[in-house]
């Protein structure tokens, strides 16, 4: 009974803190799945994100843009909670990650994140590497875990290679591989670090493809990318970050045709 009130007190606290555009309770139709609010991340002296407001609602494709070097990787790892935080905030469905306590396995299965470097695991096989995850975290059953990996091996067009180890795979298949492992702990939210940056170019397109179906089937992703046609053409929301701080946001049209500032005319200047 004790416990019961002390939960009860603990989550309306939690819901006061929480922001809210509808008011202090989440709504998921109106209020943002991400919300980064004046984010400060520091690595020792260097200030790398200085003030980040970011809010991601269900269902958006947000693509990251900038120059090397202006936090993009640095915000998606924060996100993550793969970084601590200086200052300010990342909530989650209206509750603070980043200001704890939260339960970051628990986090990370609903964030998933793609590297540019694949990161599977080289003595596994593709299906282990992809029934790792659930078997261990969500603790569901080797056959229900293989079903899965197999639906999700089929969707990423390499059922084929289901027993397969990752160096007998080229870097576009372990890139799809690496996304498919992602998606087998039922995310809702998909983070991607420059996927294809690492691939040699005839391999982009087929990683993008897999991402452009997820995005068509409603999956919320944060992506940094060089795709800028891509980018165009996946994304409702594309954001420009330079030194640390977001300089200009929004529709890809009006981004890439009507850019404002002259940071960004250069950055396009260069990159399209
Ligand atoms: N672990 C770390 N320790 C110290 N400095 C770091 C660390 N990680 C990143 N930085 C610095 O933070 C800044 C932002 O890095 P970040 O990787 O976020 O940039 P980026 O926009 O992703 O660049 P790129 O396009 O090259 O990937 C850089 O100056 C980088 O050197
Ligand atoms: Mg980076």
């Amino acid at each position: 009974m004790k416990t019961n009130a002390l939960a009860v007190s603990r989550r309306t606290k939690r819901q006061l803190d929480s922001y809210g555009v509808s008011g202090k309770i989440y709504h998921a139709e109106i209020d943002p799945l991400i919300a980064v609010i004046d984010l400060h991340k520091s690595f020792k002296s260097l200030e790398v994100l200085k003030g980040v407001d970011l809010y991601v609602k269900k269902g958006d494709v947000v693509v990251l843009i900038g120059p090397s070097g202006s936090g993009k990787s640095t915000l998606l790892r924060c996100i993550n909670q793969l970084e601590t935080i200086q200052s300010g905030d990342v909530q989650f469905e209206g509750s603070s990650i980043a200001r704890g306590p939260v339960d970051i396995n628990q986090m990370r299965q609903r964030i998933g994140m793609v590297f540019q470097h694949f990161n599977l695991f080289p003595h596994l096989t593709v299906l282990e590497n992809i029934t790792l995850g659930p078997r261990k975290l969500r603790k569901i059953s080797q056959e229900q875990a293989n079903a899965l990996a197999e639906q999700l091996l089929t969707r990423v067009g390499l059922l084929d290679k289901r027993d397969a180890y990752p160096n007998q795979l080229s870097g576009g298949q372990k890139q799809r591989i690496a996304i498919a492992r992602a998606l087998a702990m039922a995310p809702d939210v998909m983070l991607f670090d420059e996927p294809t940056s690492a691939l040699d170019p005839e391999m982009v397109g087929e990683v993008l493809e897999v991402m452009k179906d997820l995005a068509r089937e409603g999956m919320t992703m944060i992506i940094v990318t060089h795709e800028m046609g891509f980018a165009r053409e996946v994304a409702n929301k594309v954001v420009f970050m330079a030194d640390g701080t977001i300089q200009e946001s929004g529709v890809p049209e009006k981004l890439f045709e009507q850019p404002k500032s002259e940071r960004l005319i250069s950055f396009l200047g260069k990159v399209l």
